[in-house]
């Protein structure tokens, strides 16, 4: 009887064994070969201005604030999800005409379909604008992906869900554009909020939000949440939405502390990125690898960018750590899906991954982390049978790019008249009552070299440094010269052998 019984129990426990063995050797996982137009997605960080020009930031920091705002009124004035971008609702010129405009910290420039276009429902018509001026000058932003060219004017806009009031601005008039708009989206013009130093033409056309903070006297600091997580990224259904609280922080939209990191260099949102861990798993690349050639945060790119070094090394820890050791590379690098069984989420499979940002207190950092959830993103609209997803990483040539897929498991505070960057745990990055991100701190930043960053705002000490060495150099070369040609003119005069020896020799002669 007892050796029945305890048969039966190995049994039992042998075939569980198996059937957990199972479960986790043969992942029902496929990797979809169709096509999937990943082109139809924004990523307008705007490109490097050419030429450096100066830092033409007279910012003027917020006075005590004015007013009473009640950022209550603005909660939820967002909509759009990662892959189509998030976007405000503006009344532009008189009467007022109403628009969704793309929210972009990746940019400087407020610019509105002033054309017809394919892939627009509807447009600003200068024309119907009693208030609109235009400056005759021409104007074109190069983004990662696309760009626009058209005219400068100035006009009036209000906020219907944004601070009260009407505000005069510097706009950008599109009148003909390349890969800009895109079908599915549900925007016509672009609000750059980041500095004045990525303004085009030039530093002097005065950013939107700088002309609000200006003219209404809120506070300079705005704040973004952005509700996509876990939401399949091109779905048809109703967009996620967000918030842009202008003015400052709202208490409701997140839970615990504000941790902040400082703002490094104020032309994008330029931050120091000191470490990366997947899983438990330190990268331990050098630092500045993670910041070549800058870190930035930028909610108009869809995807966590990383530089290719680092990138390679991202997708080799989570293949070691993933149990999926058969996936082809082209999922990695964006142009496959990874399917399973309709039901079968695969999110278990995968490792948290965590950016460290440098603390206020230098000598510190704190860590922002993201659950697969955010970075494994479900396409709906594939297969009948089967649920997709693809990878919300991808490499970069320009730098490390924190964008919507980690934006959105926080609640970020661009507290620009204190030159730092806040991140806090937002309330809406939970799905079934647990949390998409994580936040954790302080870390001692005393193992990282004292500046990660490599920016190429550091370019111009670096020309410094090459002009005074080759200065020095030539310096040394006229000498060398004039000894060379000194002695000639010895020998000329005298007729006799001329070298320091020899006069030496001569005058104690
Ligand atoms: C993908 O989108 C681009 C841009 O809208 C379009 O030109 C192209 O035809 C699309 N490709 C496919 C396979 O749908
Ligand atoms: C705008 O003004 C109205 C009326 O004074 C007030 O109720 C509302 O809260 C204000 N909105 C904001 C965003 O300050
Ligand atoms: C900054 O951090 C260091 C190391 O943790 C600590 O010793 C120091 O007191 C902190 N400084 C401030 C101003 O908080």
């Amino acid at each position: 009887m007892a050796t029945t019984a305890s048969f039966s129990v190995w049994a039992f426990a042998f075939s569980l064994c198996l059937g957990v063995c199972k479960c986790y050797f043969s992942i029902p996982l496929k990797i979809y070969t169709g096509s999937y137009n990943f082109s139809s997605e924004v990523d307008v960080t705007s490109l490097r201005p050419g030429a450096l020009t100066s830092d033409g930031n007279g910012l003027s920091l917020a006075s005590d604030p004015t007013g009473t705002v009640n950022f209550l009124d603005m909660v939820n004035n967002l909509e759009g999800d990662s892959g189509r971008g998030y976007y405000i609702e503006m009344s532009i010129g008189t009467p007022g005409q109403k628009l969704n405009i793309l929210v972009d910290t990746g940019s400087s420039n407020f610019a509105v379909a002033a054309a017809p276009h394919p892939f627009i429902t509807h447009y600003f018509d200068t024309a119907l604008s009693s208030t609109y001026d235009s400056s005759r000058r021409t104007v074109g932003v190069r983004y990662t992906q696309g760009n626009w060219e058209g005219e400068l004017g100035i006009d009036r806009v209000t906020i219907p869900m944004g601070p009260n009031g009407t505000i005069t601005i510097n706009i950008a008039a599109i009148l003909s554009s390349e890969g800009f708009f895109l079908p599915g989206v549900n925007w016509q013009g672009i609000l750059g909020l980041a500095y004045p130093m990525l303004s085009r033409p030039d530093s002097s056309v005065e950013p939107f939000f700088n002309s609000v903070v200006r003219q209404l006297g809120i506070p300079d600091i705005f704040s973004l949440q952005m509700c996509g997580a876990g939401l399949s990224a091109s779905s048809t259904a109703d967009p996620a939405g967000g918030s842009l609280i202008m003015g400052g922080v709202e208490p409701t939209l997140y839970q615990g502390s504000v941790w902040y990191t400082p703002i490094l260099e104020e032309w994008y949102y330029q931050v120091e990125v000191l470490k990366l861990e997947v899983g438990n798993q330190n990268l331990d690349l050098d630092c500045r690898e993670y910041n070549m050639d800058k870190a930035i945060v930028d909610s108009g790119t869809t995807l966590l960018r990383l530089p290719v070094n680092v990138f390679n090394a991202v997708v080799g820890a989570i293949t070691r750590s993933s149990l999926i050791q058969d996936f082809s590379s082209g999922f990695w690098d964006g142009t496959k899906l990874a399917c399973w069984m309709k039901g079968e989420t695969p999110w278990r499979f995968f490792p948290k991954l965590s950016i460290y940002l440098r603390a206020t207190n230098t000598s510190q950092s704190f860590r922002i982390t993201i659950l697969p959830q955010l970075y494994i993103q479900p396409i709906t609209d594939v297969d009948g049978t089967l649920d997709c997803f693809r990878f919300g990483v991808s490499s970069s040539a320009n730098g490390l790019v924190i964008g919507a897929t980690v934006m959105e498991g926080f609640y970020v505070v661009f507290d620009r008249a204190q030159r730092r960057l806040g991140f806090s745990l937002s309330n809406c990055a939970v799905n079934g009552g647990v949390a998409l991100s994580e936040i954790a701190g302080p870390f001692s930043a005393a193992d990282v070299a004292a500046d990660c960053s490599t920016g190429p705002l550091k370019e111009p000490l670096l020309w410094v440094i090459s002009y005074a060495l080759m200065a020095i150099c030539a310096v040394i070369l006229i000498i060398l010269l004039l000894l060379l040609v000194l002695p000639c003119r010895h020998r000329d005069r005298s007729g006799e052998i001329t070298d320091e020896s020899s006069l030496v020799r001569h005058r104690i002669k």
